[in-house]
């Protein structure tokens, strides 16, 4: 389960971990363009987040993260590692130039040893610990992770030959084979030679893929390791969030394994279905709550109803309104609207309301490349 890995029983041999948190988040905007797409909650806690514990988990505890024109937020919201039981540092990257020009940002930072590179954005249900101790027993020079996707052109793509990589192309228009990358690879450190050896990619970026594609081309061992069976499909353990829909579904995933748990106030007229958190300091009157969902601390909800696979986080306000399958940022207000808001990301102290004056008119004022569906 996401929210509370136990940490690896058996002695790891020294990895380090690496959390890729730079990036634009194109296909996220407006959310990123005020803020890092890492830090988007999920069922009320950055995804970052996610990504930290999940390598702590796994015993390693000395973490860089390149952060690139978001760098100081992040830095703000994970610290120094010491919360995670982790050393942080943070490796600048001048420019989104590539996955492998991150891992060469890092050369300093990481030395001889071998480490695992985790994209932020990426949710790993069921964490990495048995990757990274087939890694450390295995000790090949890279251990990639697949899962086989319905698009696979937004991906890497693996082509595998008796259960070998033989072929690796990032984002092919015509895919020959649905095995993805996902984004945590493990590398020792002969990734340096290959990522030395390769060039820039026709959009401008030193590609993590043609690197592994080096490794394998110079006889290096590249062993894969497939995350999901074709048989377990239905139930997804791996999401590259970059998109809307692939972040309503991490939430979606996320929320589908945390515990009920009760910190806030429950007042008049309040039914709770299912799974539902309340965190500290919330207060619901007047409501029906349909879980898993969660409600963070300090946020108000009165006369309304929230419907499963719903994260509204810290000091929101949700009144005379209904909300479903949907994430809401920090200190929002959402009041008197007709019909079910769903499928939603709402950004931080966003105010979507009903104006008691006439013309009973759409009024809007929304962000650059904002998104609106109306009915
Ligand atoms: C990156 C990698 C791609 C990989 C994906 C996984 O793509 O380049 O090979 O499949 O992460 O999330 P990006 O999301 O940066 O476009």
């Amino acid at each position: 389960m996401v929210a509370a890995f136990s940490r690896a029983t058996c002695t790891i041999a020294r990895v380090k971990g690496l959390i890729l948190s730079g990036g634009k988040g194109t296909r996220l905007r407006p959310i990123t363009h005020t803020s890092a797409k890492q830090l988007v909650p999920i069922a009320n806690k950055p995804i970052l987040f996610y990504a930290v514990e999940a390598i702590v988990a796994a015993g390693i505890d000395e973490i860089g993260i390149i952060t690139g024109d978001t760098g100081a937020e992040v830095e703000a919201a994970v610290g120094d590692g010491s919360r995670f039981g982790a050393r942080i540092t943070y490796i600048p990257q001048d420019a989104p130039r590539g996955l492998a020009h991150a891992v060469l940002c890092a050369r300093h930072f990481l030395g001889d040893e071998s480490f695992v590179m985790y994209l932020g954005d990426n949710l790993i249900r069921h964490g990495i610990i048995p990757i990274v101790e087939t890694f450390s027993q295995v000790q090949p020079d890279a251990l990639i992770l697949l899962a086989r996707v319905p698009e696979p052109q937004h991906f890497g793509v693996a082509e595998l030959s008796e259960g070998k990589v033989v072929r690796l192309v990032e984002k092919p228009a015509q895919p020959t084979s649905d095995l993805a990358l996902v984004g945590v690879y493990l590398f020792n450190h002969t990734v340096f030679d290959a990522i030395d050896a390769i060039d820039y990619s026709p959009r401008g970026e030193l590609e993590i893929t043609d690197a592994i594609q080096k490794m394998i081309d110079t006889g290096r061992r590249v062993e894969p390791h497939l995350i999901v069976e074709p048989h377990q499909a239905l139930v997804a353990t791996w999401k590259d969030t970059g998109r809307l829909e692939d972040m309503l579904e991490a939430n979606r995933i996320v929320l589908d394994d945390l515990a009920p748990r009760m910190e806030g106030t429950i007042g008049e007229g309040v039914r709770l279905h299912g799974k539902v958190i309340v965190e500290r300091g919330a207060q619901l009157s007047n409501c029906t709550v349909r879980g898993p969902a969660i409600i963070g601390e300090n946020t108000v909800v009165d006369d309304a109803y929230i419907g499963p696979y719903t994260s509204i986080y810290y000091g929101c306000t949700l009144r005379n309104a209904e909300l479903e399958h949907s994430i809401v940022l920090e200190n929002s207000v959402i009041e008197n609207v007709e019909g079910k808001i769903e499928s939603s990301l709402i950004g931080k102290e966003c105010l979507i309301g009903r104006s008691p004056l006439r013309p009973r008119a759409y009024k809007l004022m929304v962000g650059d490349h904002s998104r609106v569906e109306l009915r």
